[in-house]
């Protein structure tokens, strides 16, 4: 809550190596278009290359809600253990409300 989504696009520059959220193309990752409020590993076009433990932390009922989202974004690995994004997270708070701002804002290419 309370994010800005401007800055959230400059954060989004760690993302967009493996990531896109303004389009639903993958890339390493998921695409991010619409993640808030989706389920974990639930992206139609990635189903075949979530690790099991994204997809069953999805199946168990995680929901990348704002809280969900910026507790992964802190600690990847606590948050969804054994799962395969390759990034250590982001340690600034307010880096993480702004990201999660932009996700939310719909971004467009
Ligand atoms: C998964 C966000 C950086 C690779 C995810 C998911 C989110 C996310 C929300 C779960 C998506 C879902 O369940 O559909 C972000 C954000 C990043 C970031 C906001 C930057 C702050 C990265 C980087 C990489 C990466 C740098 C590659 C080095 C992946 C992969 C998955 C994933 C491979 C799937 C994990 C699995 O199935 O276990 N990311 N990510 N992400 N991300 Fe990232």
């Amino acid at each position: 809550a309370g994010g800005d989504p401007a800055l959230g696009k400059h954060v989004f520059n760690r993302c967009i190596a493996c990531h896109e959220a303004a389009t639903d193309r993958d890339k390493v990752g998921p695409h991010l278009m619409g993640v808030v409020g989706r389920t974990a590993g639930s992206a139609e076009s990635f189903l075949g290359h979530y690790s099991g433990a994204m997809k069953s932390a999805g199946a168990a009922g995680l929901v990348w809600d704002e809280a969900n989202l910026a507790e992964y974004l802190k600690a990847p690995r606590l948050k969804v253990p054994g799962n395969k994004m390759m990034f250590a997270g982001l340690t600034n708070d307010d880096d993480i409300a702004n990201v999660i701002a932009y996700l939310k804002a719909d971004p467009k290419p």
